[in-house]
């Protein structure tokens, strides 16, 4: 979800009136993935590396967050969406883990959409998790080094009980990775848009299923 800032820089706006109308593209994107019957949906909404902003945007998306939550939660539950997280929630403000965990737990039940927010996420640091993780199990005697295989790390992921993705979105322009899902979108096609992600609504969203729909996925046969 990338662009708020530019989409405020262009009204005139501050940074973070264009996170709140990035919200507004998140409700209506989970709508369209409803409607499309869309499984798994991951939002890369916070990285390791935003921390680096100044505190008061920090702040002010921490706090937009709990309140799209508490705002959002009974709409979630009426979509059957269930919420989850991934990344070093650990590291967020104690009011935004309370939300995140109540919101967590209120839709677990829920099976019509799985929404994923990748919250002070990197995958480079999932990847270390992982290797961390492994190393304990060998050094129990619990994993064989010979069987540590591409399923095995899948395991140790954290997004070991979600499929890999087979569409990446990604709004504003950019042409890069940003430290998302590095082992998990090895195969996944990329849609990259102008739109910048306020401007995002479910029609560019089934725009982009529209043009995955064209893709010839071959992962790597002929
Ligand atoms: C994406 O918009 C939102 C977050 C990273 C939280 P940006 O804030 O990165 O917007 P630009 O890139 O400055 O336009
Ligand atoms: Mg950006």
């Amino acid at each position: 979800m990338d662009g708020n800032g530019r989409w405020a820089h262009g009204k005139g706006l501050e940074r973070l009136n264009g996170h709140e109308r990035g919200a507004e593209a998140v409700r209506d994107c989970v709508k369209g993935c409803r409607e499309l019957g869309v499984e798994y949906l991951t939002l890369y909404a916070f990285s390791t590396e935003n921390w680096k902003r100044p505190k008061a945007e920090v702040m002010g998306l921490m706090k937009l967050l709990e309140r799209f939550i508490s705002k959002e939660l009974p709409e979630l539950n009426a979509q059957g969406v269930r919420l989850q997280t991934i990344g070093r929630t650990s590291d967020l403000p104690e009011s935004t883990r309370a939300a995140l965990s109540g919101a967590i737990e209120s839709t677990a039940a829920n099976t019509g959409l799985t929404l994923v927010l990748a919250l002070s996420y990197s995958s480079r640091v999932e990847i270390v998790d992982a290797v961390q993780s492994l190393a304990r199990e060998v050094q129990a005697g619990r994993l064989n080094p010979a069987a540590i295989d591409e399923a095995a790390i899948a395991r140790h992921l954290y997004t070991r009980d979600y499929p890999d993705p087979e569409l990446l979105i990604r709004t504003s322009g950019e042409m890069r990775l940003s430290n998302f899902l590095l082992w998990q979108l090895s195969y996944t096609e990329f849609y990259i848009t102008d739109t910048l992600w306020p401007d995002f609504r479910k029609d560019d969203l089934y725009e982009a299923v529209r043009a995955f729909g064209k893709r010839q996925r071959r992962f790597g046969g002929i």
